[in-house]
């Protein structure tokens, strides 16, 4: 069986055009501070109508082939996880297929995993498990996780985002899966669900939608929990992990995910805490489940008491979250990208958990070991291809009513047929894939900046995307 299978090499594509959610808070009427310190969020990413999930996954992909020199006839399984629908049938695979039937390559397993923000981690553990079957032919594995999260006008709204996360898989991995090491929680709940099929926004019942993935969090604690001392004869604790990785639908559940980790190990063992966070949490020890979730002052309590072990073990993970927005599939992924962008220097032999959370609902809760390896799948590597302080920096940011003006062109366009998009492509980088048009069948065509050294591809000569 292959040894040390993970995600050997990773990519991030994010759009340029975003908004600052200090701007949107005013612009919203919201109080001050409400969308900066009581979600914890910074900035916003969103697609105009040249991208979407489909040019965002071509373009992720193709940049992370080029950059790491895969070619892309060595790819054998590809897998996408998103929850943005563009078709009922047709996979965002099947469109990515055309980066690789150029060059000959259509034997390639894998389509599309879908269920809220989880897709991304059931595509990733699909190639994972058929790296280390007996099915596997030698090759690389793939993973796109995709979305684009937006949200009618209210609340909910400034939790959007957008961005895609292309993740190589192979054996003898910088990035390796503890495999035995995963606990899992899925269950029926109508938390955040897309029943209106005419609309991209979702139905959330936002503070329903908290509990949910607190109680999930809990429950894959106990489960990974089990399976690690059934495995290493100990009980596991927070201290047995350097860092904590969550899906991050704004960065305030994810303070409060991470406290809750905190009173977990105090409800289990007492002794495995602080003198000072045994007596602050004391007093909700005999609380029922369902009171604890209910609880502001055990919330405040553990927030506060968690809050140095938080700066060490959870802060670094946090820039893109709070600077992109919700990116569902591709948020839990971004995080631990801006671990690999943060620490890439000192993060072999490190333990790392992540906690992966879809609505309706599904969750894991599963361990990395990250370890040296060689050029140019390593960890210093993967931090460079990602540039992610150079995508941060060279962004555009909207006002307002241009923003809600976009956000209204889309709602019009999703679904539509019969038309063209803005020959303006100046705001996207070079390299970026975008929509030019979808024709009276539906159909999507893409084409894509010429790249900075000029060199033209395939697509840029009006390929269309629907392989034809
Ligand atoms: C998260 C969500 C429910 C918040 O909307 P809301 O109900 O209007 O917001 P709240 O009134 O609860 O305020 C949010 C936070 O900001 C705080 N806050 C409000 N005004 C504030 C201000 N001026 N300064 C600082 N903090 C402020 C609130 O106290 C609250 O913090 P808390 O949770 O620690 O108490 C909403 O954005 C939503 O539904 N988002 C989508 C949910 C989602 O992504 N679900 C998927 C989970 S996987």
């Amino acid at each position: 069986m292959a040894k040390n299978v993970g995600i050997l090499a990773m990519d991030i594509y994010f759009p340029t055009t975003c908004i600052q959610q200090e701007v949107l808070e005013a612009h919203d009427g919201a109080s001050k501070g409400k969308y900066t310190i009581g979600l914890g969020q910074d900035c916003m990413a969103f697609c105009t109508e040249l991208e979407d999930v489909i040019s965002m996954s071509l373009t992720v992909v193709t940049s992370l082939l080029e950059k790491y020199g895969i070619d892309p006839k060595q790819i054998g399984r590809l897998e996408v996880g998103s929850e943005t629908v563009i078709d009922k049938s047709k996979s965002i695979k099947t469109f990515l297929m055309q980066i690789f039937e150029k060059y000959g390559n259509t034997d390639i397993e894998g389509v599309d995993s879908t269920n809220a923000c989880y897709g991304g981690t059931a595509a990733l553990f699909n190639c994972v498990n058929w790296v280390e079957s007996s099915s596997w032919d030698g090759r690389y594995g793939l993973v796109v996780s995709v979305d684009s999260a937006v949200y009618a006008e209210g609340p909910a709204r400034p939790t959007g985002g957008a961005a895609a996360i292309a993740m190589l898989i192979g054996p003898d991995a910088p990035i390796a899966f503890e495999s035995k090491l995963r606990g899992s929680h899925m269950s029926h709940a109508y938390d955040f669900y897309k029943p209106n099929l005419a609309s991209e926004y979702p139905v959330v019942d936002g503070k329903l939608s908290q509990t949910c993935y607190l109680m999930a969090l809990d429950s894959c604690y106990k489960h990974f929990c089990h399976k690690y001392e059934k495995l290493e004869g100990k009980q596991f604790f927070i201290s047995d992990a350097d860092y904590f990785v969550f899906h991050s639908p704004y960065n305030k559940l994810v303070q409060k995910s991470f406290a809750r980790l905190v009173f977990n190990d105090f409800l289990k063992n007492p002794s495995s805490v602080d003198e000072v966070t045994k007596e602050k949490l004391g007093p909700f020890s005999t609380l029922s489940g369902d009171e604890s979730y209910q609880s502001r002052d055990l919330e405040k309590a553990s927030q506060q008491v968690a809050k140095p072990l938080y700066d060490e073990k959870v802060q670094p993970t946090t820039l893109i979250p709070k600077q992109v927005g919700n990116m569902y599939t591709a948020s839990l992924y971004a995080a631990f990208a801006s671990l690999i962008h943060n620490k890439h220097s000192t993060l072999a032999g490190k333990r790392v958990i992540l906690f992966s959370y879809g609505s309706g609902l599904t969750a894991t809760l599963f361990s990395l070991k990250l370890r040296d390896d060689q050029h140019p799948f390593n960890l210093s590597n993967i931090a460079k291809v990602m540039n992610v302080e150079g995508k941060l920096k060279s962004r555009h940011e909207f006002s307002p009513e241009k923003f809600v003006e976009t956000m209204k062109l889309m709602e019009h366009r999703y679904g539509a047929k019969d038309f063209v998009t803005s020959k303006d492509i100046s705001l996207l980088p070079p390299g970026t894939f975008y929509l030019t048009e979808v024709d009276s069948l539906y159909r999507r065509f893409y084409a894509k900046k010429a790249s900075e050294n000029g060199i033209k591809a395939p697509a840029e000569n009006g390929l269309t995307a629907n392989g034809h």
